[in-house]
């Protein structure tokens, strides 16, 4: 099974889309020995016991996605977290939104790879749903850093419709470039 933090973190993500939110906002953070990820929606939120039931891995069927290469949902991202010496911390209010953080260290030998940035705040700022959807990244290691905000309706009032072939390549390098300056 070869999955990235990212894949974690795009799943999380796409459960805050489909949430009703109305603005989701992503926090990306990597120092040299972490990763850490907040995923802040304002949509319908969940009961204390809706959580529970939640992060409960029985109530993951795999019946739902079976095309998966990983059974994901809340379970699987805190398995992971404490798994890769990390952890997390999940809030949500019932009718007001929902904010997941998890983290994991960047030397531990189960954290798995993080993945394609740029490419997954591209699969973000694509998710069918919430109005805004907003992403701020900073990267602090000690040979490279950088720090940006996207925003998917300033990007659209640039490049109009997202989802066509030419706003994707040019959405593409943008965010390469983004990750990419100092
Ligand atoms: N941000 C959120 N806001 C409100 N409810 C949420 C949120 N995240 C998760 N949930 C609730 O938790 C349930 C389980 O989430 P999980 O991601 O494990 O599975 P799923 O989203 O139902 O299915 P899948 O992720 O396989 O498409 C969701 O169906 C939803 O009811
Ligand atoms: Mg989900």
């Amino acid at each position: 099974m070869h999955f990235t933090v990212s894949d974690l973190v795009l799943d999380i993500v796409q459960n805050a889309a489909e949430a009703q939110s109305r603005v989701v906002t992503v926090i990306l953070e990597e120092s040299d020995t972490q990763f850490r990820f907040i995923v802040q929606d304002d949509g319908k939120g969940m009961t204390a016991e809706e959580l529970q039931r939640a992060l409960d891995p029985f109530h993951t069927d795999g019946i739902k996605h079976p095309h998966r290469k990983v059974g994901l949902g809340l379970p699987f991202l805190v398995q992971t977290a404490e798994q890769c010496g990390g952890g997390w911390d999940i809030t949500s209010k019932k009718g007001q939104g929902t904010k997941v953080t998890a983290w994991f260290s960047l030397e531990h030998v189960d954290t798995p790879p993080l993945g394609d940035i740029p490419g997954l705040i591209r699969m973000i700022l694509l998710l069918p749903g919430p109005q805004e959807l907003v992403v701020q990244r900073t990267l602090n290691r000690a040979r490279r850093q950088a720090s940006y905000e996207v925003r998917k309706t300033e990007l659209q009032d640039v490049l109009g419709d997202l989802e066509e072939a030419g706003s994707q390549v040019l959405l593409d390098q943008y965010l390469h470039s983004l990750e990419e300056e100092e």
